[in-house]
């Protein structure tokens, strides 16, 4: 790899370059010629492909201590190596300062300069590599954390960490497209960026062209023009999402501190916007296969409420009822799909118990109560045949259980029974009770809290009745009807 380096030779000494070129040629490398500083500096902005610099101090419009800053300042990828004769030794050591990799005392023999040339390159290959890995760990980090998250707002978050930590951008703006096709303003970050209207009318435009045309676009220096303030210079990195030849957004980062990116940042940046495009459209998918899921779910319930005018819409409340009061006990987010799907399904054995009992406006008989207390036992059997819904059979299966042991279909007691099928009794009974039934009308408040507190610790868990009354007088119950996700 070494021998393919290219190599920038600047002197002012024609006779010199010529010997360089010749030499450094023999040898496999690529040469460029420059004869001052400043033919140097514009040959290394255009050409970013140099790994070395080879450069004398002493020559005319610009010197090698002002190119070796220019290019610092610049911040381009390039090693150097100057040349210096005895007068010009107290430059070179203020080179060396400023982050030249080696000096070469003139007159040097030729092979003195191959020898530092190879030291200088082994060097650089050993930095690139580590910085390659650096990077690979970089990426590796944001695809496991990518890899963890199926929700969009938070898949969104957690690209945004990582963007901000890996490039430090003053500014970023971050735009999805819409199902209707419209590019949205979804993340803004940076004063400049909310508070300068010219210059986010420019990134929008450059963004909306990079995500039609499929092409990043990198600006390393942007003048905009004040008409006060003199110029103001930006850089900035435009990357189009794109998943499975989808356009899923575009990501736009702005640097304004005089430190422009570079071709390196625009690399890394291409492998996270491939990995953000893919988990953000994944998580689309997610959504929109739950939203299904979901629907499917809602229409099996809706089938038993079909039968009975009475419980209409009561499913949906138990279930909305039940995320409410998982999200105060801190249940987790796959613990409150759970209850709401749950929630939803856990009186669909219904279905299988006859019309004339289940709407039935006078007490039932013994046999009749009989036949409606067979419900969990069908449900289960109705939705173990469909597997994603295992983890959520025993809620429909155990949700007429009493803590002391007094319920159906099992009569299990106290710990046996799970802390979400607890939520679930609990909200079941008070939608139960603050709803019209066939054989009697909604109970006022008062009297519900009344009735439900003393099955507190007996049928009901005590804990969990007093955090629901907590949350009806805080909320309402109008707000808790309310499907929270
Ligand atoms: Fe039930």
């Amino acid at each position: 790899m070494s021998n393919k380096a290219k190599i920038l030779v600047v002197d002012d000494e024609e006779s010199l370059r010529e010997i360089c070129q010749d030499v450094l040629e023999d040898e496999g490398y690529e040469v460029v010629l420059a004869r001052d500083g400043q033919e140097a500096l514009r040959i290394l902005v255009e050409d970013q492909d140099i790994d070395i610099v080879i450069s004398d101090l002493r020559m005319p419009k610009m010197n090698g201590l002002d190119l070796l800053r220019a290019v610092k300042e610049r911040k381009l990828d390039v090693d150097f190596i100057v040349m210096t004769g005895f007068s010009t030794i107290e430059t070179a050591v203020q080179c060396m300062q400023l982050g030249a990799a080696d000096y070469l005392p003139k007159p040097f023999n030729i092979q003195h300069l191959l020898v530092k040339v190879q030291k200088v390159l082994k060097a650089r290959n050993e930095k690139q590599e580590r910085k390659r890995l650096s990077n690979v760990v970089r990426m590796l980090n944001l695809s496991s954390a990518l890899n963890n998250q199926l929700k969009l707002k938070p898949l969104i978050e957690e690209f945004i960490k990582h963007i901000e930590k890996n490039f430090n951008p003053s500014g970023l703006v971050l735009f999805l497209k819409s199902d209707m096709g419209r590019l949205v303003k979804t993340v803004v970050k940076g004063n400049t960026l909310r508070q300068r209207e010219d210059i986010f009318s420019l990134i929008q435009y450059k963004s909306s062209i990079a995500l039609r045309e499929r092409q990043s676009c990198f600006m390393d220096k942007y003048t905009f023009n004040l008409s006060k303030k003199g110029q103001y210079d930006i850089s900035v990195m435009i990357m189009p999402l794109i998943s499975q030849s989808q356009e899923v957004g575009v990501i736009a980062l702005l640097r304004e501190d005089n430190q422009p990116f570079t071709l390196q940042d625009m690399q890394l940046l291409s492998i996270f916007a491939s990995h953000a495009a893919n988990a953000f459209q994944n998580a689309r998918m997610y959504s929109k296969l739950q939203d299904f899921n979901k629907d499917i779910i809602r229409s099996y319930a809706r089938a038993v409420e079909a039968k009975d005018f009475y419980t209409r819409g009561h499913s949906e409340r138990v279930a909305s009822y039940a995320v409410h009061l998982g999200i105060s006990v801190k249940l987790t987010d796959n613990e409150l799909e759970r209850l709401y799907i749950g929630g939803v399904l856990h009186d669909i054995g219904k279905i299988g118990i006859p019309d004339h009992i289940l709407n039935k406006p006078d007490k039932l008989t013994d046999e009749e109560f009989d036949v409606i207390k067979k419900h969990p036992v069908i449900g289960r059997e109705i939705l173990s045949q469909v597997y994603s819904l295992k983890d959520v059979l025993h809620l429909v299966y155990y949700h007429h259980e009493r803590l002391d042991g007094t319920g159906y279909p099992e009569g299990i007691k106290g710990d046996s029974i799970s802390p979400l099928v607890r939520i679930l009794s609990v909200v079941d009974i008070f939608e139960a009770l603050t709803s019209d039934r066939a054989y009697r009308r909604a109970l006022p408040l008062h009297k519900v809290e009344k009735i439900m507190f003393s099955k507190a610790g007996k049928h009901l868990d005590g804990e969990l009745v007093e955090t629901w009354f907590k949350l009806v007088r805080e909320k309402g119950i109008d707000v808790l009807r309310r499907e929270k996700r």
